[in-house]
């Protein structure tokens, strides 16, 4: 799925959440674009595998609550043209609002809170006609009972995107938000992931799930396209119809 231009050559790129499903689907993508990629996770086992599957990809490891870290990995590597925001960073409870306890809720804004440092740790780094890009989910502005948690997170992070769009002008700020995309996300189903997400995809208008390189390639359009900023980009296979 190679790009169609060399928009990206020679930029630099940072992926935070780099090493699984969409985060690693932008970081080789943008790789194979020209770009000059860093991708970063908190696990060391997915580093060293990541490491030797893509040699020419810049990966680190941090977690996106290690403030300090942040700092001196943006420090590393100097100017940057594009950041992305892809980790999960948070347990979620999917489970109703009134039967979670408010450490369970408010546990789900982790993921948020990984964000905000990662913006708040990058944009000095960050050059003017460069990009953030961080990911949402389709449960933002659509969601089942027992979504609460992961609605409110992808609320908030759109929410941020518009914020920093208008403060951080002319740097551009874009979401993604996914629908259900087979990553990493659900390696908790075990040996019965093929087939859940095989059921899930069969309610799906598009008679399946998501694969990570089809959001990546929403991201690689806002790094790349100079006139976008405060937008979000469904990638869901039309789940927000009704
Ligand atoms: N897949 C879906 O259906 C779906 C739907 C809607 C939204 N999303 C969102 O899409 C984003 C990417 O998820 P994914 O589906 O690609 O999941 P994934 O395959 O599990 O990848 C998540 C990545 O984030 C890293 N990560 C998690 N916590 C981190 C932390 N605290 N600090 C640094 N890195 C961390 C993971 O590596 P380590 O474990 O090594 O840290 C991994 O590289 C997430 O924000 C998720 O909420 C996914």
């Amino acid at each position: 799925m190679a790009l169609l231009n060399d928009q990206l050559k020679d930029q630099i790129v940072v992926v935070i959440g780099g090493t699984s499903g969409i985060g690693l689907a932008t970081a080789v993508l943008a790789e194979e674009g020209g770009a000059n990629v860093w991708a970063a996770s908190r696990s060391a086992d997915k580093i060293a595998a990541c490491a030797a599957a893509h040699p020419a990809i810049h990966f680190e490891q941090l977690d996106t609550h290690d403030v300090a870290g942040l700092k001196a990995l943006f420090d590393k590597v100097g100017p940057v043209s594009h950041i992305v925001g892809a980790a999960t960073g948070a347990d979620r409870t999917m489970a109703p609002f009134m039967e979670q306890t408010d450490e369970q809720f408010r546990e789900a804004f982790n993921k948020f809170w990984g964000y905000t440092n990662v913006v708040r740790q990058g944009v000095p780094q960050l050059l003017a006609n460069g990009s953030i890009t961080l990911v949402s989910g389709t449960p933002a502005r659509k969601c089942n009972p027992g979504m609460s948690s992961v609605s409110c997170t992808g609320n908030a992070v759109e929410g941020l995107t518009r914020a920093l769009a208008l403060e951080l002008a002319p740097i551009r700020v874009n979401a993604v938000a996914p629908g259900i995309i087979d990553t990493g996300m659900f390696d908790r189903f075990g040996d019965k992931k093929a087939a859940a997400l095989e059921n899930m995809g069969k309610n799906m208008l598009l008679g399946r799930v998501g694969l990570a390189s089809e959001v990546a390639q929403a991201i690689i359009l806002l790094m790349g396209n100079p006139y976008m900023t405060g937008t979000t980009i469904d990638v869901d296979g039309g789940a927000l119809l009704p």
